[in-house]
């Protein structure tokens, strides 16, 4: 697809799969890392081929084990707030992609590598896998969105609670509280996230794609809004050969052919 040097890319029939790759520091974000990520996005983004994307990390041990220290240690109070926008900023991207985003969570999911999975629309867990944000225990507070994301997940008192502990938590404890929506077998993390985007894949992209806007821009609205906005959305869907050719092939009693028009 195309060539980076510390994050892979690739895709398989309408699936794309990004890979963290810097095995060597647990997939660690540095800069390099947050614009090639931004990069991938901008290039899934406008291929219309793409149905939904799997993001991944490199190795057995971690999915992301959190903003690069190493990086972050000397930065004054500016670029400090710079490094967390610039996250915020692709987070926010990633989240807001038209087509549904899985992170497959196969080890380590910690601070920045946490907040990273939680701007995916649904995470896959490793029953090895471990979720934490740790930030207080290196004097900083989590910057790339968790203390707005992991409110909003699992709400505020086990945020709360998760964030001012820094305590590392189990993928099956992150299932109870709902921060992951399935744990699976560690080996078989990539393969059900792969599934679970073929199975999204085989539907209406429009159809997907209008669902997810409704849900997260409807999630900052009050109700009342929230409500016009979903029916807004759906009047739109009838006006697109998606829609003619779901309920078409209902009717005729075989399987659709969308196209995402
Ligand atoms: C830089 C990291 C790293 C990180 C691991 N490494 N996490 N380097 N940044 N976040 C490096 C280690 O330094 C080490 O490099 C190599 O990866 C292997 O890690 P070990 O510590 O030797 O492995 P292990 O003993 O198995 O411990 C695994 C671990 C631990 C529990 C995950 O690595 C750990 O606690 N990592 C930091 C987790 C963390 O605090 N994350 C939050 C970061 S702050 P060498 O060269 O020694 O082999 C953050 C803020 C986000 O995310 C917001 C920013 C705005």
């Amino acid at each position: 697809m195309k060539e980076f040097n510390t994050i892979t890319c690739s895709a398989e029939e309408n699936i794309a799969i990004i890979t963290i790759n810097r095995p060597k520091y647990l997939n660690a974000l540095n800069t390099e890392v947050l614009q090639e990520l931004s990069e991938a996005v901008d290039f899934i983004a406008v291929n219309k081929e793409i149905r939904a994307v799997v993001l991944t990390g490199a190795g057995e041990k971690a999915f992301v084990a959190g903003a690069d220290i190493a990086e972050m240690q000397s930065k004054n109070v500016l670029e400090a707030r710079e490094f967390s926008s610039l996250g915020n900023r692709i987070f926010s991207k990633l989240e807001n992609l038209s087509i549904p985003v899985i992170a497959a969570v196969n080890g380590f999911a910690l601070g920045g590598g946490c907040e990273l999975a939680m701007a995916c629309d649904i995470r896959i867990a490793g029953s090895k896998a471990k979720f934490g944000q740790p930030e207080v225990g290196l004097g900083i507070m989590a910057g790339f969105g968790g203390t707005q994301r992991l409110a909003r997940l699992v709400g505020a008192g086990i945020a709360k609670e998760l964030l001012y502990t820094g305590e590392m938590i189990s993928a099956d404890r992150a299932y109870e509280i709902g921060l992951v929506n399935k744990v699976v077998n560690s080996v078989e993390v990539q393969e059900e996230a792969i599934k679970m985007a073929q199975m999204i894949a085989s539907k209406s992209p429009l159809g997907v794609s209008f669902t997810k806007k409704a849900i997260n821009d409807g999630v900052n609205l009050d109700l009342e809004r929230a409500l016009s906005l979903e029916a807004e959305l759906f009047g739109a869907l009838f006006s697109t050969d998606d829609q003619t050719e779901g309920m078409t092939a209902f009717l005729e009693k075989r399987q659709a052919a969308f196209k995402g028009e």
